[in-house]
């Protein structure tokens, strides 16, 4: 299995296998609209292959923070931090529980991390981002661009020492993901 940045000749494969692991068309549908999306850029496409099949992909778009938590003191260094989203990430069922969504995350934050971001953020499974190196963004003073139910879906990495302790705010997101629909767990 290897990784690799995702061009646009590659879209067509990154949609099949974000249409085989979910299994409906929602996510694909969402990818090609961040694909488009210039407010999603700076945006890394991963794509994992494995005997000339495409079998995972992970989308990384641009975030930033904005507003304020007013319980914790205002959005401390808000404007200052580099932020993305890890949304969709998908493995197709033949391919799951080998590690592929793992080397995915960890190939993604080791590219955004060497780009100077340092906050990545996920919604999704607490158990399965846990093990991913997630941890609940809210207790940080990291809110979703929506409300989150069960709060400990939202997560958060931090890419640098020291980051999670110095930043707090709202996080916004790419139009193309900014609908409430796309915020349920
Ligand atoms: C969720 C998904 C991306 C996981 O990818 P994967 O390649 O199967 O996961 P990995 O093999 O890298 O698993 C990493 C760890 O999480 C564990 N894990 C895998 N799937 C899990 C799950 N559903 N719940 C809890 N833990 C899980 C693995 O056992 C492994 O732990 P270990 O290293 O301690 O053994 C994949 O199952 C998938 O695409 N599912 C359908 C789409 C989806 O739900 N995507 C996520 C939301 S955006």
């Amino acid at each position: 299995m290897h990784i690799v940045e995702a061009t646009s000749a590659d879209t067509p494969a990154a949609l099949d296998v974000e249409r085989h692991a979910f299994g409906r068309d929602d996510e694909a549908t969402l990818v090609a609209a961040l694909l488009r999306d210039p407010t999603a850029r700076p945006c890394l496409s991963l794509l994992a292959w494995d005997g000339g099949q495409a079998v995972g992909h992970a989308l990384f778009t641009h975030a930033s923070l904005t507003g304020a938590d007013p319980g914790r003191g205002g959005a401390r260094g808000a404007h200052q931090v580099r932020a993305a989203i890890l949304a969709p990430l998908a493995v197709v069922p033949a391919a799951q529980r080998r590690g592929v969504g793992r080397a995915l995350i960890e190939a993604g934050a080791a590219r955004l991390a060497a780009a100077g971001v340092q906050l990545l953020f996920v919604l999704g499974d607490p158990a399965y981002y846990t093990r991913c190196g997630f941890g609940p963004a809210l207790p940080h003073g990291l809110h979703a661009p929506y409300p989150i139910e069960p709060a400990a879906a939202w997560r958060v990495r931090a890419l640098a020492p020291g980051v999670l302790d110095a930043v707090q705010g709202s996080v916004a997101c790419a139009e193309s993901m900014a609908a409430p629909e796309y915020w349920r767990e």
